[in-house]
């Protein structure tokens, strides 16, 4: 483990005793297999098997998964929502998230029958959405999700959020007459203000596509949670550890990529959503361009 991974797991709150205990595993299996290496070389036995050296199991491993499939405790996301220890401080490179890997689903989420994988965003909302419900999309840039979403959904009410001028401007253009039928809202301003003013349990499909940051997507998320129906879907877009697409030289070349809409953390905030409120998981796309979308469904009981 290198010392940057130490660093960022130590700034996260992980625990550092787990850490270091995993860290003298590591030392400790090197050093056994240093000593069996010269052992053997001068007994002229050759490498000695392979199970002579054994890592020792350190507490990060265990007790992850409770009979159930959820954590029994969930020691590896934060006691607090969007509380990962420093993550509003680090712009552009953001080494945690590549040092640090996000919480792991558990395979009794990840693998159950009804779970999909899907060829398209768009094909994926067709069906798994129902027609006529009600749509919210933050971050709607030109609106390419939008007015498929209008065309071939036909949601009894669409509000489109975005924190740019121009963006809302462009949609207002162009749903001139739904806004006037009272059908389509198109919101200026900060997702998670304007996710504020929403009634609660009011939203059939929830498309959180706007600031991509670990905390940007984190307060999406807990803004967005109880007005989503019980029963109703969050999807999330860009499910992916990093951005690598659209950045010039030199970033392109750096280990640690600035995402287009600011420091990437979406699937630390994903997981660490799913395994907090133990929403389940429904679909996930396959994207050409590696932009894959996530979708979970918030449980039908109100305490969610
Ligand atoms: C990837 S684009 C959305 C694309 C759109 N969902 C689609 O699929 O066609 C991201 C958008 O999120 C907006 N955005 C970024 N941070 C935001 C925030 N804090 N609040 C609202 N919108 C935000 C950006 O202005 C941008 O238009």
């Amino acid at each position: 483990m290198s010392k940057a991974a130490v660093a960022c797991d130590a700034a996260e709150g992980l625990q550092a005793a787990k850490l270091q205990a995993a860290i003298g595993a590591e030392l400790e299996l090197k050093k056994c297999q240093r000593q069996s290496r010269v052992s053997s070389e001068r007994s002229g036995l050759g490498h000695l098997p392979r199970a002579t050296c054994r890592r020792k199991r350190s507490n990060e491993t265990t007790s992850w998964i409770s009979p159930a499939g959820f954590p029994s405790k969930p020691h590896q996301i934060p006691a607090q929502a969007c509380a990962r220890v420093g993550a509003s401080r680090v712009s552009r490179t953001d080494i945690c998230s590549l040092s640090v890997a996000p919480p792991t689903l558990p395979d009794a989420l990840t693998e159950k029958a009804n779970v999909r994988l899907l060829g398209d965003r768009m094909r994926a909302l067709s069906l798994t959405v129902p027609l006529g419900g009600s749509i919210v999309e933050v971050g709607t840039l030109t609106g390419t999700l939008r007015r498929y979403m209008l065309g071939r959904l036909k949601p009894s009410r669409l509000v489109a959020i975005d924190v740019s001028d121009i963006a809302i401007s462009m949609c207002k253009k162009q749903h001139a007459d739904q806004i006037a039928a009272g059908t389509v809202q198109c919101l200026l301003g900060d997702s998670k203000k304007m996710l504020a003013t929403l009634p609660e349990d009011s939203v059939d499909l929830m498309y959180i596509d706007g600031e991509h940051s670990y905390g940007g997507v984190c307060a999406d998320l807990e803004a967005a949670r109880t007005k989503v129906k019980p029963g109703g879907l969050m999807v999330l877009n860009d499910y992916y550890l990093m951005e690598t697409l659209f950045m010039g030289w030199p970033r392109q070349a750096s280990v640690a990529h600035a995402g287009r809409w600011g420091v990437y953390g979406v699937i630390h905030a994903a997981n660490e959503f799913i395994l907090r409120y133990q929403w389940e998981l429904v679909y996930m796309t396959l994207h050409p361009r590696n932009e894959p979308d996530i979708a979970i469904r918030r449980p039908a009981a109100r305490s969610a």
